[in-house]
Formats: structure tokens, sequence, C-alpha cells
């Protein structure tokens, strides 16, 4: 298999009325942290899911460890969604949402055993939450409720890691933490694909970089992609949706509007 985990040629990916990803190929090695940044809406999340199985591709080919997604044993890839797409609600503690990632793995005919407990003991001791395996996770800081979601992808003993923004509302510490995992990972052969808006970090914690704005406009060593501009172009793009949009918005009603000058 050559050490490819993960093949995309052409792949294009259409909701009912919209094509979120078009024509997309790259692919990640074992052992290789993928980094995946651009706009909001520029479709990183939408390639995720269908790494993950969870979407299918509407052209092209995606290959991940040699099957297709959907027929991959369950388990085999583990996808840390967006913070968003979690229900807070759920009665569950910390050790609950980890342990849920040793029942992707076990058959029916299984119980929680010995060494699934094992497993989920090392996992929450790599995201530094042991200590906190009995609070409910609605009771969790938005770092710890993050760590708790990388420790169940972890408990999965996947074969495949995607995270999807796993440091957007994380404090400093657990933005650190999560670098250090990716890297420890990576270095023991696990290929990582992460969507981020981090911008600053991407040099210390990507082995390659993919600028996606639907289409893929780079890919490359962090420091090619800078080279290339495609970054600098996105790091505008990204601060313009990001951050300074409420700032637009009223320069343009201004401009429309005269009379509303100076009154706020
Ligand atoms: N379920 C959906 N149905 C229709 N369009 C969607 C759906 N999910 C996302 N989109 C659209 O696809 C595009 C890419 O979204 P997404 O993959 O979430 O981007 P990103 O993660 O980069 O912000 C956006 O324009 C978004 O509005
Ligand atoms: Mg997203």
């Amino acid at each position: 298999m050559s050490g490819e985990a993960v093949v995309a040629r052409e792949l294009t990916v259409a909701y009912e009325d919209f094509t979120a990803v078009v024509d997309a190929t790259f692919s990640v090695r074992n052992g290789e942290a993928l980094g995946i940044v651009g706009p909001n809406g520029s479709g990183k999340s939408t390639l995720l899911k269908t790494i993950a199985g969870l979407l299918k591709p509407s052209n092209g080919e995606l290959v991940v460890l040699g099957e297709a997604p959907r027929r991959l044993a369950a388990g085999t890839i583990a996808y840390v969604p967006q913070v968003e797409a979690v229900d807070w609600s759920f009665p569950a503690t910390v050790w609950d949402v980890v342990a849920m990632g040793r029942f992707a793995r076990l058959r029916f005919w299984q119980h929680f055993g010995e060494r699934d407990g094992d497993v989920v003991r090392n996992a929450l001791a790599l995201v530094g939450m042991s200590a906190l395996s009995d609070r409910h996770i609605a009771h969790l800081s938005g770092g710890q409720q993050q760590r708790a979601f990388v420790a169940r992808a972890l408990a999965q003993e996947p074969k495949v890691l995607l995270l999807d923004e796993p440091t957007t509302g994380v404090d400093a510490a657990t933005e650190d933490a999560l670098g250090e995992i990716v890297r420890r990972l990576a270095a023991d052969g696990m290929p990582i694909l992460m969507a981020t808006h981090d911008l600053d970090r991407v040099e210390q914690w990507f082995d390659r970089l993919l600028v996606l704005d639907r289409r893929v406009l780079a890919l490359g060593t962090p420091r090619e992609v800078v080279e290339s501009g495609a970054y600098a172009a996105i790091r505008e793009h990204t601060h313009t949706h990001g951050h300074l949009r409420h700032d637009h918005e009223p320069h343009l009603a201004h401009s429309a509007h005269p009379e509303i000058m100076g009154s706020g």
C-alpha cells in the first residue's frame, strides 16, 4: 500500500444544491499530519466528513487504507467533529464519553473488559484528563470537553485520525497539549488530518498543509505553502471572514445611508 493512508483523486462532494469540494487531489501518508486551512465555508468539514464515511463522494476517488471509507471495519477511522456539533446535555461523564470509543470496536457478544478499561485510562492520561473522569461533560471547560472528545477518538484505537478545528475555543494549555498529541501520534505512524483556523501554529503542528477553498489552492510543507503566496491570500480571506466582517458591514451601510454616519 506504499504508506499512503488516504488518497483522494479529483474528489468532489456535493450537497443537494451546493458543491462544497471540487476536484480535490491529495494524499496523506502513514505518520503524516496534514493541516487543512481555508476560510469559513471552504469545505474543510465536508472533506473530513467524507473521509470519515459520513458523506459520499459525488465524483472522483477516495481510498482510505486501501478501501472506500464505508467498507472499513467500524472504529478504523476516528473523527472528532467541530464542537458545535456536540449535544452537551447528553447525560454522560468523561469516562462514559471516552468509553464510547471502545464500543465502536466491540462485537455485540463482547463485554467491556479489562483491556477496554486500560485503553480508556490510557487515553484519559494522554490528554491529561485522568483526574476528571467522573465529571459530567456539561460541567467541563471548552478545553476539557475537547480533550475528552480527543480521548474518545484515541480509545477507538483508530488507524486514521480526523480532527475538525479542535483548537477553536480552547485554552492555551489545551492547545499545546493537542499539538503534542498530534506530533506524538504522527511519530508513532498515525495518519492525521486536521482542519484548523490556527494559522500561526501550522509550522509546528503539520508536516504538510492543504489550502482549501472548495478547490485545493495549495499543498505542500507549511513553508512551501507560505512561499507560494496561497497562504497569504487565505490568511487575508480567513481574517476577513472571521473577524473583520462585522467591521465591514457598518461601512457598507454608511456609504448607502450617509445620514447614519456618526450616529453611533
Ligand atoms: N448539510 C449541508 N447542506 C447544504 N450545504 C451545506 C451543508 N453543510 C455545509 N454546507 C455548505 O457547504 C460549504 C462548506 O461547508 P463546510 O464544509 O462546513 O466548510 P468549513 O468547514 O470549511 O467551514 C458551505 O457553503 C456550507 O454552507
Ligand atoms: Mg468546518
